[in-house]
């Protein structure tokens, strides 16, 4: 993901990645030079993280700690944080976020970045998917279950390797820059997508912000 990459080139090649997941995105940033702190709640993530780290020749620069992004065990002062890929969807409510986000400040160097990107579904999605099984990839079918009231997405997923279920949560681009505000973050930018277009009031938010 080269948006990614780019915003760990540009704030000098150290950084934490909350919600590291199985390197999706820290393998190609390791790759390009960075050292990656990666943070995972998810012992099976981190051990095909380990493991994909080890077959692209980066394990020396991707440092894999077991922990939850609300209590990161992350001693050292960065100048940017990321959090790729919506993992902050997992917070359930405003209690959550800013616990999270004032966490992700704490591990910031004065002036540091804090990068990530989320989702608020449109009408039109949430009609066309709700209770529907879709196949996302071959033999793997994909079903979402919104709940309006609660800003829910309950996702579950079924394929050759079993079945699984998970809930995100989702708020509105307002309130994530209320909560960043609340949290001593500036908001630098927030884009519409990875090719950094402003955003336009679409599904996908990306957020650049500095800890003031
Ligand atoms: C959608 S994946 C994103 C993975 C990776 N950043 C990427 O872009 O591919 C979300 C990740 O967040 C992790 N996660 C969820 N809640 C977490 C928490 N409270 N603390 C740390 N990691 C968490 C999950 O285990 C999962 O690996």
């Amino acid at each position: 993901m080269s948006f990614y990459v780019d915003e760990a080139l540009a704030a000098g090649g150290e950084l934490v990645e909350l919600g590291v997941g199985t390197g999706r995105i820290a393998i190609p940033v390791a790759l390009a030079g960075a050292h990656v702190i990666g943070v995972d709640s998810s012992p099976g993530m981190l051990e095909v993280c380990a493991r994909r780290a080890q077959e692209a020749g980066v394990e020396a620069r991707l440092d894999l700690r077991l922990g939850d992004l609300r209590r990161p065990p992350v001693d050292e002062r960065v100048p940017l944080v990321t959090c790729p890929f919506r993992s902050y969807l997992h917070l359930r409510d405003d209690d959550e976020r800013r616990v999270a986000l004032r966490a992700a400040r704490e591990l910031l160097q004065p002036d540091g970045r804090l990068v990530f990107d989320v989702f608020t579904p449109s009408r039109e999605d949430i009609e066309e998917t709700h209770g529907r099984w879709i196949e996302r990839e071959p033999g793997i079918d994909e079903r979402a279950d919104w709940d309006l009231e609660a800003q829910t997405l309950t996702l579950s997923v079924r394929g050759p390797q079993g079945a699984s279920t998970m809930i995100l949560w989702w708020v509105e681009p307002e309130r994530w820059h209320s909560l960043l505000a609340e949290t001593g973050f500036e908001v630098l930018a927030c884009y519409g997508w990875f090719d950094r277009r402003p955003f336009a009031g679409g599904e996908d938010s990306v957020w650049i912000a500095r800890r003031k």
